[in-house]
């Protein structure tokens, strides 16, 4: 490839990026190739993804299954759309796996999108329509909470309660509203968890009092928050949760676009506590980002409402062209039956734990402080040692990842915490390699 860096600075308007700080020192990492939990720069250079890319490999690179899977597919049929009475064969496959992978969940039909902001979309619409025709005009209000990633789409990012994604594409959806996030580790409202009594969960409750319940259509959480900081939430959170939600009828929505598909070391994050959601979504780990796909799966009650019987004309006025494309559907077919023939679910779980117990050696280093985790979702957050922030402008955890990436290890800063979540395939000796690298570099800027 003739100088990548070149083509970066001049042609690409990259997501997330403040593309004027790639400076002299710091370059793009450039990425040609990937087999396993590896891949390679333009330049030959290996490196651990100890990200999984963007939280969603879960199978390892360069299966060569999903190859053959894609190119059989697109030699079969290249697309073929599902609206209006047509279907490919492929996306009927998809949706009786998903269906049947979450049956404890009482989920019913599946609906496609090309990846988890569309996903949310869907599932905010259905919440609205579910409502509409339930002959409840007046509940239309969506809760999340602050700090949350739902998305960039409109819907999607009025749900996202991250101040810095919002605020130059003011004014919102209205409706939307935020609570503040279960963060045992920094506590919104400065309290220890047992004694909090779920604080923050409660909050929901008196939201939906104050805003009326009457108002209030659906809550939507990440049930572990990832772009947020790793935030995983203490027992007992999810229950209440669901029981306010029931309480007020408020439909429940489990935004799984990280969690979904093992990432946890359980086959979706509401399994943790048992909790049973209305509408499901999936984007990422469910294709490992072969190809781009999103899932909204829903209960069949919410299905018969929105669509009546058959015969009443009723629809659901929403879908993009890609939904159920083939060669995506493809994909996620065959990354399901690896997950499953490889029982990376219970890996996930058990390197989770691993990766975890081998981070909390570094706990007696100066600047190491929380560390958390849930299945191959972890975080370590960078802190002093009265557990106040570092400063923001000293980019400390910024700087780890940089110094990582140096010696092959990619991890993701979000802020000071280090968000460690490879793919489930992992092995011991790369944990090893990443924990390593990690403590010589927080070493080395400490
Ligand atoms: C929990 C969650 N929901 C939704 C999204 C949006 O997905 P996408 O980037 O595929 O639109 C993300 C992306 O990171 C996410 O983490």
């Amino acid at each position: 490839m003739t100088d990548p860096r070149k083509k970066y600075q001049e042609y690409l308007w990259a997501p997330f990026t403040q593309m004027g700080d790639l400076d002299e020192e710091v370059e793009p990492l450039v990425i040609v190739s990937g087999e396993g939990s590896r891949v390679t720069n333009s330049e030959g250079k290996e490196f651990i993804d100890a990200h999984g890319a963007l939280w969603l490999n879960s199978v390892g690179f360069g299966r060569q299954e999903m190859v053959d899977a894609v190119s059989q597919q697109m030699e079969q049929l290249s697309y073929f759309p599902s609206f209006a009475g047509m279907a490919n064969d492929v996306v009927l496959d998809l949706a009786e796996r998903l269906v049947r992978t979450a049956d404890q969940e009482n989920m019913s039909r599946a609906f496609f999108s090309s990846g988890g902001s569309e996903a949310v979309e869907t599932a905010l619409k259905m919440a609205r329509q579910y409502w509409r025709l339930s002959g409840t005009d007046r509940k239309y209000k969506v809760i999340s909470r602050r700090g949350a990633y739902h998305g960039v789409t409109m819907g999607a990012l009025s749900a996202t309660g991250m101040a810095m994604n919002r605020r130059l594409f003011e004014p919102l959806v209205p409706g939307f509203r935020h609570i503040e996030p279960p963060n045992c580790y920094r506590c919104p409202y400065e309290l220890t968890h047992p004694e909090c009594q779920l604080t923050c969960a409660r909050e929901l409750e008196r939201t939906i009092q104050f805003e009326g319940p009457d108002t209030v259509a659906a809550f939507i959480g990440e049930p572990a928050m990832g772009a947020g900081g790793v935030i995983i939430p203490p027992d007992g959170y999810w229950q209440e949760i669901e029981r306010i939600c029931r309480k007020y009828e408020v439909l429940l929505i489990s935004d799984e676009v990280i969690t979904g598909f093992g990432r946890t070391g359980e086959m979706f994050g509401c399994r943790h506590w048992g909790v049973k959601p209305d509408i499901m979504v999936f984007a990422k780990g469910l294709s490992s980002g072969y190809l781009p796909l999103g899932a909204t799966l829903a209960t069949e009650e919410l299905f018969e409402v929105c669509l009546g019987k058959w015969g009443e004309g009723r629809e659901f006025r929403h879908g993009t062209t890609y939904s159920g494309h083939p060669s995506a559907c493809a994909t996620a077919l065959v990354n399901l039956k690896i997950i499953e023939e490889e029982d990376l679910v219970q890996r996930s779980k058990e390197n989770g734990a691993y990766l975890l117990e081998r981070l909390q050696e570094l706990k007696s280093m100066p600047l190491v402080r929380n560390i958390n985790g849930l299945g191959l979702l972890v975080r370590m957050e960078l802190a002093q040692e009265d557990d106040t922030p570092l400063p923001a402008e000293d980019m400390t955890g910024l700087n780890v990842v940089r110094r990582a990436m140096r010696r092959g290890v990619i991890v993701r800063a979000l802020g000071d915490v280090i968000s460690v979540s490879p793919p489930l395939v992992i092995t011991r000796d790369e944990i090893d390699t990443v924990v390593d690298v990690l403590a010589e570099e927080i070493e080395g800027i400490s």
